[in-house]
C-alpha cells in the first residue's frame, strides 16, 4: 500500500471520533507519521491523552497556546505533513472550511495549509443532505479539497440515511490511490462480483435461503471501485446499501444470478462472493403450501442449482482473473483445493465458517489459495480483507500483461 509519509489528521465533534483512533492505529501500521489537531468539539468525544497515545507524539488542541506557537507555530504546523485530513469532519467545520473562517487552530491550520486537503464527513443525515451542507461540499470541491464520501446506515441518533463517516480501511485506501498521484491501479478494468445470499423459492411466499449478509462481496465491489475499476454487483437480498460508484444489480434466485453475470460480461475480473444455494426446488409449488395437506411429514424434492462459479469459469467469454470462495465447516484447506480445481477458478479466498462465525460478522480470516501457493491472511475486518484483494488484483494486472484482452461489447 503506497501511503503518503506523513498526515496532519484533523479530528473534529462527532460520534464518528472514535474511529478516528483506529485510523491513527492503521496509519502507523502502515509507518506513516500522524500529526493530530483536536478541536474543541473533538474533544468532547475523544481525550488528548487517547489520542497521542496512539500517534506517540502531542496533540495539539488550543490556537492560543504561547508553548504551542514556540514548539510549532501554526502556520508550520498546517504544513508539517504530506497532506491534510478532516475526520470525521462535522458539518460545523464543512461550512467554516466552505466560507474562510478561522477561528480556532483546525481552521486556521486548514486556512493557511499549502497542502492536499481530504474531508471525511460525519453527521445525521438530514444535515448531510441539507443544501447548505450540499452548498459547503460543492465550495470545498471547487476549491480543491476531496471528499470521501460518507456512507449509508444507522445513525448514532437512531435515525437512518447517509452521513457515516466512511470506515478507516477505506479512508487508508482512498489515501492510497491518491498518494499514487491519481493514478488507480484497475481504471479500464471492468469487474463483476456477486455477493449475498441467493433464495430459492419453495413456493410463492416459503424459500431456502442462507445468513449471508453479503458484507464481504460488497467491501470487495467498492474496494475494486475505489481502486478504478468498473464495477457490476450483483447482489442477493441483502440489507446493505449499494455501495457508491457500483453498478449494483438486485436479483434473488441463483438462475437470476447467473443470467445477470452473463448479461455483465465481458468483463477482466469475476469474485464469485455470494452464498448461492446448493438445491433448489425443481418446480415451486404455485400456491401457498398448506399446512393440513402436508400432515406431519413434508418432503421437499430439491435438484441442485447452476453453479455460477464453475460456469463462468469454464465459459468462452472467461474472465482473466476467476476468483470464488470458499465457506467450511470442517476439513478448510483439502475442501479448498480440491474446489479450487472443481471450479477451475484462479483464487479461492477460503474461510471457516464453523457455528455461523462469519456469516454476518464483520471480521473475517482468510486462506488465498492459488496455484502458485497459498497466504494466510490474519483475522480482519471485511473491509480490509477487501483492499488486501484488491491490492493483490492490482499487483497480478501489474506484473503480467492480462492473459486474456477482453473484445465485444456488453452480451
Ligand atoms: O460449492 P460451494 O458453494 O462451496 O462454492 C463456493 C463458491 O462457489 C463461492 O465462490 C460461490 O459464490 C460459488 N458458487 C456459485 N454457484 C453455486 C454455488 C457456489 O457460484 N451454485
Amino acid at each position: 500500500m503506497s501511503l503518503p509519509r506523513s498526515v496532519l489528521l484533523i479530528i473534529t465533534g462527532s460520534v464518528a471520533s472514535y474511529k478516528a483512533l483506529e485510523l491513527i492505529r492503521l496509519l502507523r501500521a502502515q509507518g506513516v507519521t500522524v500529526t493530530t489537531i483536536l478541536s474543541r468539539g473533538g474533544a468532547k468525544f475523544i481525550t488528548p491523552l487517547a489520542v497521542s497515545s496512539l500517534t506517540g507524539t502531542k496533540t495539539y488542541d488550543d490556537l492560543f497556546s504561547l508553548t504551542d506557537e514556540v514548539e510549532m507555530g501554526h502556520i508550520e504546523l498546517s504544513r508539517v505533513a504530506d497532506l491534510v485530513l478532516v475526520a470525521p469532519a462535522s458539518a460545523d467545520i464543512l461550512a467554516k472550511m466552505s466560507a474562510g473562517i478561522a477561528d480556532d487552530l483546525a481552521t486556521t491550520a486548514l486556512l493557511a495549509t499549502n497542502k492536499p486537503v481530504i474531508v471525511a464527513p460525519a453527521m445525521n443525515h438530514k444535515m448531510w443532505s441539507h443544501p447548505a451542507t450540499e452548498r459547503n461540499i460543492s465550495q470545498l470541491k471547487a476549491d480543491g479539497s476531496r471528499v470521501i464520501q460518507p456512507t449509508e446506515g444507522s445513525m448514532a441518533c437512531g435515525e437512518f440515511g447517509v452521513g457515516r463517516m466512511a470506515e478507516p480501511a477505506d479512508i487508508l485506501q482512498f489515501l492510497s490511490q491518491q498518494s499514487r498521484t491519481g493514478n488507480t491501479p484497475l481504471s479500464g478494468k471492468r469487474a463483476i462480483v456477486t455477493s449475498g445470499p441467493t433464495a430459492e423459492p419453495i413456493d410463492p411466499v416459503r424459500y431456502l435461503g442462507n445468513r449471508s449478509s453479503g458484507k464481504q462481496g460488497h467491501a470487495i465491489a467498492e474496494a475494486l471501485a475505489m481502486a478504478g475499476a468498473e464495477v457490476t454487483l450483483i447482489s442477493g437480498a441483502v440489507t446493505l446499501p449499494d455501495p457508491q460508484g457500483v453498478t449494483t444489480q438486485h436479483v434473488t434466485d441463483a438462475e437470476a444470478m447467473l443470467t445477470a453475470v452473463n448479461q455483465a460480461l465481458p468483463a477482466d475480473i469475476f469474485v464469485g462472493a455470494a452464498a448461492v444455494a446448493d438445491w433448489r426446488m425443481e418446480k415451486p409449488a404455485l400456491q401457498k403450501l398448506k399446512k393440513q395437506k402436508a400432515a406431519s411429514r413434508l418432503t421437499l424434492e430439491l435438484v441442485p442449482t447452476v453453479d455460477i462459479l464453475a460456469t463462468i469459469s469454464n465459459s468462452k467469454k472467461r474472465p482473466a482473473l476467476v476468483i470464488g470462495f470458499a465457506a467450511e465447516t470442517d476439513k478448510l484447506l483439502p475442501n479448498a483445493r480440491a474446489k479450487r480445481k472443481a471450479k477451475n477458478c484462479d483464487w479461492l479466498l477460503a474461510n471457516a465458517v464453523t457455528g455461523g462465525a462469519v456469516f454476518g460478522a464483520d471480521t473475517n480470516q482468510i486462506t488465498l489459495l492459488s496455484a502458485e501457493g497459498e497466504e494466510a491472511w490474519e483475522q480482519m475486518d471485511k473491509h480490509a480483507v477487501a483492499h488486501r484483494l484488491v491490492e493483490k488484483i492490482s499487483g497480478h494486472f501489474a506484473q503480467k500483461l492480462p492473459t486474456r484482452l477482453v473484445k465485444g461489447t456488453r452480451a
